[in-house]
């Protein structure tokens, strides 16, 4: 199974072994996938999209380890106490920050006494960064689409002092990625976005900020540059 290398650096001084998991926001499931090969006995996926919902019940077919979940964070259909370890795999970067808080405050109630959690995330981007200046080309149209931002960076400090005001205690924080990556194909798909929002704005407003996403792309190509983080804590029994 493919493990993509931040997720397997940020488990890989973890003990999963034959615990009880729960990959919070899942994407295409590459928690899920670091969680099973580290010797999970049993994983929850949860995603809000239907179409990630869809991905990872591929990815996984057949592999009765995995549930797949359909719902929201903020109101996760599991009982107290129920899973042993919570990976939040960058999820916070998608997070406006009013969903941030009552997110924490759920993957705490799911979690056990002496409970494992490991929050990997990006490290905000200096404002002259040419990725950053493209998420805030896609954050403006965002913005302007839906009143909410695509993508927000918390601190690795932030996301600790979140999860420590619920009682986790800190174990450590290191980088997993540092430089991070930015491919062409990651600029591509952020300039998709770009498309998407602009759909519902105004044709010259949307024109105008899908040709400074282009241009930033195509400027940039790729990018070497931030780092992503992984922080790990423990819920006391
Ligand atoms: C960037 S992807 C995470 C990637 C994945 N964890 C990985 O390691 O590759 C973010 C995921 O979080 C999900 N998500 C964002 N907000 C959510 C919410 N409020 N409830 C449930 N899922 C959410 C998105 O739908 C998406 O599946």
């Amino acid at each position: 199974m493919e493990v993509p290398d931040s997720v397997a650096a940020a488990l890989a001084d973890r003990d999963v072994a034959d615990k009880t998991c729960l990959e919070a926001g899942a994407g295409v499931g590459n928690a899920t996938a670091g969680l099973l090969d580290a010797g999970a006995d049993h994983v929850y996926a949860i995603t809000d999209r239907a179409d990630h919902a869809d991905g990872v019940r591929e990815r996984f077919a057949g592999d009765d380890r995995v549930e797949l979940i359909e719902a929201d964070l903020r109101d996760v259909p599991l009982p107290d106490d129920s899973v042993e370890v919570v990976t939040a795999h960058a999820l916070f970067n998608v997070l406006p920050n009013d969903a941030a808080a009552p997110i924490a405050a759920e993957l705490t109630r799911v979690a056990a006494p002496g409970a494992t959690l490991v929050v990997d995330d990006y490290e905000p981007m200096p404002p002259e960064s040419p990725v950053r200046r493209l998420f805030a080309v896609e954050n403006a149209a965002a913005e302007l689409a839906n009143a909410r931002p695509a993508l927000t960076f918390y601190p690795a400090d932030g996301l600790r002092r979140l999860f420590g005001g619920r009682g986790w205690e800190h174990d450590r924080t290191r980088a997993i990625l540092e430089p991070a990556p930015w491919t062409e194909s990651h600029l591509t798909a952020h300039t998709a976005e770009v498309r998407g929002h602009a759909e519902s704005l105004p044709d010259a407003l949307g024109q105008q900020l899908i040709t400074e996403a282009e241009r930033l792309a195509k400027t940039t190509g790729e990018s070497d540059e931030g780092r992503m983080y992984s922080v790990a804590m423990e819920l006391p029994e």
